[in-house]
């Protein structure tokens, strides 16, 4: 979801607007996506490297976070919609942590979209967090160095239990993947949207799965 900041400069607003915007965006996203059959959809939200940004700014998004979570869950909820949060929590305040849980366990049981978002997230620090697991796992003597393959190994990232995205969609004509799902985009489908984020709607969603479908996958082998 990229180019909150942009959207809000080219209208000469602060970019607390342009995320107040993003945030209906989100809404669109999902919308779009259960339009779609869509089962699984992943929002990168905020990565490990957002924390960089200043003070005021993370203030601003963690607490569209939490009004989201409030208002937003009972609706979720309503609708079928299982959500959670993959990334690293430890880096979140307790009252961000606190509203999560509360939101992943009334919603677990939710069958219509898995609605992921991924915050505090970084994909190198995942897979590394993985490894870290399975030598865990290992020194305990409940795997041995052979036994790790990759079913195994994922079974090790936040990830766990998820199919692998078949598409990715970045927006604001930035063509990068920024240390998102990484291991899991082995064989996405890459979609690059000009537009800010902001301006996602449905028709945006439809439009690049009906560009998905036109993609011929090999996953390497010939025709
Ligand atoms: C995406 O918009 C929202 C977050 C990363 C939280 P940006 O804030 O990255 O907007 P740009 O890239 O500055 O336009
Ligand atoms: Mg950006």
């Amino acid at each position: 979801m990229d180019g909150n900041g942009r959207w809000a400069r080219a209208r000469g607003l602060p970019r607390t607007v342009g995320h107040n915007s993003g945030a209906e965006a989100v809404r669109r996203a999902v919308k779009g996506a259960i339009s779609c059959g869509v089962e699984y959809l992943t929002l990168f939200g905020f990565s490990s490297e957002n924390w960089k940004r200043p003070l005021a700014e993370i203030d601003d998004l963690m607490g569209l976070l939490k009004l989201y979570l409030r208002r937003e869950i009972e609706e979720l909820h309503q609708n079928g919609i299982r959500m959670q949060v993959i990334g690293d929590r430890s880096r979140l305040g307790p009252d961000v942590v606190a509203l999560i849980e509360a939101a992943e366990t009334k919603t677990a049981a939710n069958k219509k979209l898995t609605l992921t978002i991924a915050l505090s997230y970084g994909s190198r620090a995942e897979i590394v967090e993985a490894a870290r697991r399975a030598a865990e796992a290992v020194a305990r003597g409940e795997l041995t160095p052979d036994q790790i393959d990759e079913t195994r190994f994922e079974r090790f990232l936040f990830t766990a239990g998820m199919p692998d995205p078949d598409l990715l969609i970045r927006t604001s004509g930035e063509k990068r993947i920024s240390n998102f799902l990484l291991w899991q985009c082995a064989y996405a489908e890459f979609v690059f949207l000009e537009k800010h984020w902001p301006d996602f709607g449905q028709e945006d969603m439809k439009a690049a799965i009906a560009e998905f479908h036109g993609r011929n996958r090999r996953y390497g082998a010939t025709e």
